[in-house]
């Protein structure tokens, strides 16, 4: 890693998980051992490239306190917001006196356990030099349809179609202002999608396809089953 370059983490870990339909949060949920989240973070952790994480998570979070990372000394808590966006933005402002606008931050949901070393330092080392930054993402290989009321209108150039992960790869000023200008704005559902808004074209860095977001009881399994392979 360059030594002029200072990364940050951010985690958005506020959400309640009501897809997954299970008794408590699904980043609370055990996975291999640990909860969704512990996996998360001690990833993000063990990347050794960041300054610190800052971690959005719910006020009334009973679970949280509970965690020995808790008390890390490189995690900085922030009180989730209403969406997504707005956790994010909230960790933001929570490293706001040390972070410098050019500084990078990687976004990363914490419902995504089996992200890899490989696949932070891989998008790290792709855009350390960009203006604006990137995500990491997957390539579609079904045939890809849109559809109305159950009928197709069409099939989708699949060369232009790309299934959005995290980290999100983002400079601290940039990143805050889009999230900032555009809050409030449903069709902000990562944080690329704000940049975009605002003008930008983020790249494209190819991830792994072990990288899922939990989302639904059977991701749980799916989960399991990437972090033994690994
Ligand atoms: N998240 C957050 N604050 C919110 C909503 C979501 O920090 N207000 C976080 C979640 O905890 C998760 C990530 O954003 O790590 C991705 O969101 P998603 O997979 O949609 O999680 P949930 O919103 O918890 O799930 P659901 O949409 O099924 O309720
Ligand atoms: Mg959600």
């Amino acid at each position: 890693m360059n030594q002029s370059m200072t990364c940050w983490a951010v985690v958005p870990a506020a959400g309640v998980g009501k897809r997954m339909n299970a008794d408590r949060p699904k980043q609370y949920l055990p996975l291999h051992g640990q909860t969704v989240l512990e996996h998360t973070l001690t990833r993000l952790l063990n990347a050794n490239v960041f300054t610190a994480l800052a971690i959005a998570i719910s006020p009334e979070d009973p679970y949280w306190p509970t965690l020995p990372l808790a008390s890390h000394a490189q995690i900085i808590t922030a009180a989730g917001g209403k969406e997504r966006a707005d956790s994010v933005l909230s960790a933001l402002t929570s490293i706001r006196h040390r972070a410098q606008a050019h500084d990078w931050v990687l976004v990363h949901d914490a419902a995504r356990p089996c992200l890899t070393t490989e696949d932070i330092h891989l998008l790290i080392n792709t855009l350390r030099n960009d203006d604006v930054g990137g995500i990491l993402a997957l390539a579609s290989h079904d045939t890809l349809k849109s559809a109305q009321h159950g009928q197709i209108l069409g099939t989708l150039n699949r060369n232009h179609i790309w299934r959005a992960l995290t980290p999100q790869m983002f400079r601290y000023g940039l990143l805050t202002e889009a999230l900032t200008s555009t809050r409030g704005n449903p069709a902000i559902t990562d944080e690329a999608s704000a940049l975009e808004i605002a003008g930008y074209h983020p790249k494209i860095v190819e991830g792994r396809p072990d990288n899922i977001k939990i989302t639904r009881p059977e991701d749980l399994a799916l989960a399991e089953f990437y972090l033994e392979q690994q």
